[in-house]
């Protein structure tokens, strides 16, 4: 997820129970092509976080194809494109899901891309553009033809955002229209609205996004429940011990030249990211965001997450 999710916290959330495939951020084909600047970084994953794939965003079959070449030399387990990114300056330029009203273009570029690496191929998609412009099953059937091995859909348009309520039936339709596997992603909350998308819908799995940044155990507990345990527990300590880790594994990869008033700066900007979404719904929440907002050093950051979350007995 652009701006939130990275190597570390899918290392994390992996360490803390979950299960299953992990996608990076979307990264420009351009920038990787051109190795602009923080654009390799994006492509850097731990063995931990496997299997995963690195997600990439552009609209120029060639350049898709040689950035997926890079993807692949890099060891990951797939690549990813883009093709629900709604923000204009991405989808004005045949990319993201601006690639979902020029069907044959986005079909030309999944294709590129398949002859181009031998990892799978998948795509990411929204519902269509518009409500008038609602073609996702038509948008799968173009790259399943191309060589993609898989496709997820969140149930929204670009013109919705994150407006409204994902389509699940739209995502059923998606499923039936094709015969590779089909997964659904939207509004997946809590643990038991996984389980019943997946029995309910006809998906080969389900993609969650913004519940995991507020619970990084709902997968975890969604497991549980789909084995008939009673899904875990999370603790406040459990929910302090996360962040900090997440502090920590942010500085150790800053470690080589640590400065700061650099790296400081950088963890910080990244749990207040985080903590926007971690702390939603929780008594003392915006106090806390807004005190991680002003927070002008990582210790000063650590004492704050203490001191919310409870201090460890000493
Ligand atoms: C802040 C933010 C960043 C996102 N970044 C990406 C991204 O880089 N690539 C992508 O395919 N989807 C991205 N998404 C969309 C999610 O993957 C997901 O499809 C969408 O949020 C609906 O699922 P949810 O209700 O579980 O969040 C992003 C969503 C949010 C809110």
């Amino acid at each position: 997820m652009a701006g939130l999710t990275d190597s570390a916290f899918r290392r994390l959330v992996k360490r803390h129970g979950a299960c299953g495939h992990v996608v990076s951020e979307m990264v420009s084909s351009e920038a990787l092509v051109r190795g602009l600047g923080r654009s390799l970084e994006y492509l850097a994953f731990t063995e931990e976080e496997r299997p995963v794939s690195i997600q990439i965003f552009g609209g120029d079959p060639a350049r898709m194809a040689e950035a997926a070449r890079l993807v692949e030399a890099r060891g990951a387990d797939g690549v990813d494109v883009n093709m629900g990114c709604p923000v204009p300056k991405i989808a004005r330029h045949s990319a993201g899901c601006g690639l979902m009203r020029e069907p044959a273009h986005a079909a030309a570029i999944v294709s590129a891309m398949a002859r181009a690496v031998a990892i799978p191929v998948t795509v990411k998609m929204r519902a269509g553009w518009s409500a008038r412009e609602v073609n996702a099953p038509e948008i799968a059937r173009r790259v399943a033809d191309a060589g993609a091995a898989a496709v997820t859909v969140h149930g929204r348009t670009a013109e919705q955002a994150y407006r409204g309520q994902a389509d699940w039936d739209l995502v059923a339709r998606v499923a039936q229209a094709v015969s590779i596997p089909v997964f659904g992603s939207g509004d997946l909350m809590d643990a038991q609205q996984i389980v019943d998308r997946l029995r309910t819908t006809p998906v080969a799995g389900v993609l969650v996004g913004r519940g995991i940044l507020h619970n990084p155990w709902l997968i975890a507990q969604a497991a549980d429940e789909l084995a008939g345990r009673p899904a875990r527990v999370v603790a406040a300590g459990d929910r302090r011990r996360f962040l900090l880790e997440y502090i920590d594994l942010l500085a150790a990869e800053a470690s080589g030249a640590y400065r700061p008033d650099v790296h400081d700066r950088w963890v910080v900007n990244k749990l207040r990211a985080l903590c926007g979404y971690y702390t939603k719904g929780f008594e003392g929440g915006p106090r806390l965001r807004a005190a991680v907002n002003q927070a002008p050093s990582v210790a000063a950051l650590r004492a704050l997450i203490e001191e919310f979350f409870g201090a460890p007995a000493a």
